[in-house]
């Protein structure tokens, strides 16, 4: 099974669409082993998008995802990284598909409702950053079965 790392941003707790998003990640049939909410330190929310340091977005976008609490979470499942991506759609809300979570819920790219890691590394490195190693539980997966 792989585990992926997922942010839900702070416009998702404002606009109370909690519930929305976690039902599409779970009526997909990805299954939730952390969550927390929490208001991301301005360090931490640096470090994880350190990739962006140099873009111009990148002050703005650390002054969003610091702003107000955010949902954090480790989703597990078959190719739960790519699963979990096609859910979200496109970064940019005006590309991504109607039936996806920013093509439905979103408007502007800084605030896209939704982070998800983009591959194995970036998913080890995000999990290690939000999580300690207890704070992620493992149970029985009821959809095992119907996932093939
Ligand atoms: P996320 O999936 O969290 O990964 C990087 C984030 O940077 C992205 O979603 C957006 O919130 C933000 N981002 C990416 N491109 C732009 C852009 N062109 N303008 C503003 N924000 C951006």
């Amino acid at each position: 099974m792989e585990r992926t790392f997922c942010m839900l941003k702070p416009g998702v707790l404002q606009r109370r669409l909690v519930g929305e998003v976690l039902g599409r990640i779970e009526r997909k049939g990805l299954q939730i082993c952390a969550l927390k909410m929490m208001q991301i330190p301005r360090a931490q929310c640096e470090q994880h998008y350190a990739e962006h340091k140099e873009r111009p977005f990148f002050s703005s976008l650390v002054a969003y995802m610091t702003s107000a609490p955010v949902v954090a979470m480790v989703v597990e499942g078959q190719d739960a990284i790519r699963y979990l991506r096609t859910l979200c759609g496109a970064t940019n809300p005006a590309e991504a598909a109607p039936g996806t979570i920013r093509g439905d819920l979103a408007l502007v790219t800084q605030n896209n409702i939704i982070h998800a890691s983009d591959g194995p590394e970036s998913a080890r490195r995000e999990i290690e950053l939000f999580f300690d190693a207890g704070e992620i539980l493992e149970y029985q997966d009821g959809n095992q079965s119907w996932l093939g």
